[in-house]
């Protein structure tokens, strides 16, 4: 006996539509409302469809949380290399937040408007572990993720680096300033792939009118940096809290700026969502400039250590003083660093204290 359209209200009251009353109240609720998607739907994007690769890392964690944070889809691709899940775990239960292993030299395919490219291991010990892959990724991975920013027509925006100025004759370095880069030395690698992959977003905008934007970004810290990555901030921290003796390269008298990691992600946000037509490059970090003793004795105090402060010789390469010209930033962003040194150092040493209280 055909079963009456489950819509329909049946008027007769014998056995048989007792049973086709209860068929319709039982029929799976799937039947009403299929478990899969239209196709078409899941290619219709919000309005704020963001992907972020090395979304797992440092940076790129912290700009998960804050761009979650303000209601937006985030696809973080990453392919673990300096990054871990450990570093997004706290995200994964919002629905808003889709992660991808990939690799980004390899091309992707999915649908976004707007493209944070920060894949890339940034401190030294890591990129120069595999330096043909390092290269790879800032160039084979600008390529890809420009090539899917002009399909699908995406603002998109590269994580550069003050590494682009090299040792630098001119000082505080201003965005026209070319830099002096050694091409063939153990850090070019890194330096040439992002001057790179500069280029290429460059002649991306000049040759097909893609919508660029350009951060060159100057030493930021903060809460899960790389324990073992070799960085000045969370080497002297970690030393510190070990009791170990904290190495010091040189003479201690080179000097750096640090930029906690909250401006930074605000200088991201910012340059990502500013005038159309202003590409950068544009210099984000903190201008005010410590040596590296400095830096080294205010983590000594306000961590109560008792370490010794031990000298070794500067590695090859190492830039002797760097500091970002924020003119630009101000003007066109409206943005400067907020954090202070002590208030961004105290921050990181409680998580590097709770970091090395659980391994
Ligand atoms: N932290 C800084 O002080 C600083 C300074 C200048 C520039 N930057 C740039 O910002 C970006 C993020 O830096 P970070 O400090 O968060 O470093 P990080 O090493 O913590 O993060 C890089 C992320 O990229 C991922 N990754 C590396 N190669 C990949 C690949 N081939 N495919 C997919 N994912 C890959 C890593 O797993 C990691 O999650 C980098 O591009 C870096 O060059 C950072």
């Amino acid at each position: 006996m055909p079963i009456a359209p489950r819509v329909g209200i049946c008027h007769h009251h014998d056995r048989s539509s007792f049973f086709i009353t209860l068929l319709n109240k039982v029929t799976p609720f799937f039947l009403e409302y299929p478990m899969i998607k239209n196709p078409a739907s899941t290619n219709t994007i919000s309005a704020n469809k963001i992907l972020i690769t090395g979304g797992a890392g440092f940076l790129g964690s912290h700009l998960t949380e804050k761009l979650l944070s303000t209601d937006n889809d985030v696809l973080v691709v990453d392919n673990f290399y300096t990054g871990s899940k450990q570093n997004i775990a706290h995200l994964l239960g919002n629905s808003r937040l889709e992660v991808m292993r990939h690799d980004v030299t390899f091309p992707l395919y999915v649908e976004v408007n707007q493209i944070y490219n920060l894949a890339c291991p940034a401190s030294p010990v890591h990129y120069q572990y595999d330096p043909v892959q390092t290269t790879k990724t800032s160039v084979h991975g600008a390529i890809n993720m420009l090539g899917l920013a002009k399909r699908t027509r995406a603002r998109i925006l590269q994580a550069s680096t003050s590494e682009v100025y090299g040792d630098p004759e001119v000082h505080p370095q201003p965005e026209s300033y070319w830099g002096r880069v050694n091409p063939i030395g153990i850090r070019s690698c890194y330096d040439e792939g992002k001057r790179c992959a500069e280029t290429l977003f460059f002649d991306y905008h000049r040759q097909h009118q893609l919508d660029i934007k350009v951060v060159r970004i100057f030493n930021t810290y903060g809460p899960r940096m790389h324990p073992n990555d070799g960085r000045v901030v969370s080497n002297f921290i970690v030393q510190a809290l070990q009791g170990k003796d904290i190495t010091i390269y040189g003479d201690g008298q080179q000097t750096r700026s640090f930029c906690y990691v909250d401006d930074l992600i605000d200088a991201m946000v910012k340059m990502m969502n500013s005038e159309t037509g202003f590409t950068g490059p544009v210099n984000t970090g903190n201008p005010d400039e410590f040596t590296m003793l400095q830096l080294a004795e205010t983590i000594l105090r306000l961590s109560n250590s008792k370490s010794k402060l031990v000298f070794a010789p500067l590695p090859s390469d190492d830039p002797k003083q760097r500091q970002p010209d924020i003119t630009l930033a101000k003007a066109k962003l409206g943005w400067e660093p907020k954090v202070n040194l002590e208030d961004g150092l105290k921050e990181t040493i409680a998580y590097f204290k709770a970091l090395l209280a659980n391994t």
